[in-house]
């Protein structure tokens, strides 16, 4: 996470304006092509042959139990950004690595009507209300949480804030020691107390860098 940048740049009104009726012409059927063809990317590419093999050793039975549900928080809109495209394929190639036994639930407050007929298609149920990640777990649950807020990383250890829930959480998202780096241990205690001590403690294993191969494609 901290050694890569997002790409800026300016577009003129007029251009933006283009730019945005464009993005917004696709329709489902170009939505659910695009991100058939990231997905067949994704499986053919050394990222996914790495990616699995972690997974089989750190995530899956005998090492853990099985996964039930995944919750994808943040994903963006997959009707206006081709990384989005590629973090929506990953998390349906999640649910066959994984196996999981339930849903898979979403919401980004940035999703639009095609984005959410898209989740329909793929079968993800859409999350209806602005939870701010402060979900209470069932079951065995992991969090897709591909470059989320800082905010919503604490929001959801703090709402497991139990030692019988936290152990049945993976989440999937940006590498929480970086925030250490990056911020002092004032801010860090004033805006994300519970991520902190997850933190301090380091019962997290770090894989932000499969998020950062995701954004160089
Ligand atoms: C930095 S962007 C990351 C987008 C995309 N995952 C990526 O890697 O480019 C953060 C995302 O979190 C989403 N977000 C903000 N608040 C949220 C909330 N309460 N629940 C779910 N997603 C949220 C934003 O709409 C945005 O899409």
């Amino acid at each position: 996470m901290n050694d890569f940048k997002y790409n800026t740049f300016t577009l003129s009104k007029k251009k933006k304006r283009r730019h945005e009726s464009r993005k917004r012409s696709k329709t489902i059927e170009e939505i659910v092509s695009f991100v058939k063809e990231k997905s067949n990317i994704l499986l053919k590419s050394k990222f996914y042959i790495e990616l699995k093999e972690g997974i089989k050793y750190q995530f899956l039975p005998p090492h853990r139990p099985n996964i039930v549900d995944i919750v994808a928080y943040g994903i963006g809109s997959i009707q206006d950004s081709n990384i989005s495209q590629y973090q929506f394929a990953l998390l349906l190639i999640f649910k066959n690595i994984f196996q999981i036994t339930g849903r898979i639930y979403a919401f980004d407050p940035k999703l639009t009507q095609i984005d959410i007929e898209a989740l329909n298609y793929f079968e993800v149920e859409l999350i209806k209300t602005n939870e701010k990640a402060k979900r209470s777990i069932i079951n065995q649950t992991l969090f897709f949480m591909p470059h989320c807020p800082l905010g919503l990383y604490n929001n959801l250890i703090k709402s497991n804030w139990d030692i019988n829930k936290l152990e049945n959480i993976i989440i999937f998202g940006n590498r929480l020691k970086f925030y250490e780096e990056i911020m002092t241990k004032a801010t860090l205690d004033r805006k994300a107390p519970h991520l902190i001590i997850v933190i301090q403690q380091q019962i997290h294993r770090p894989i932000t860098r499969i998020m950062m191969i995701i954004k160089k494609t």
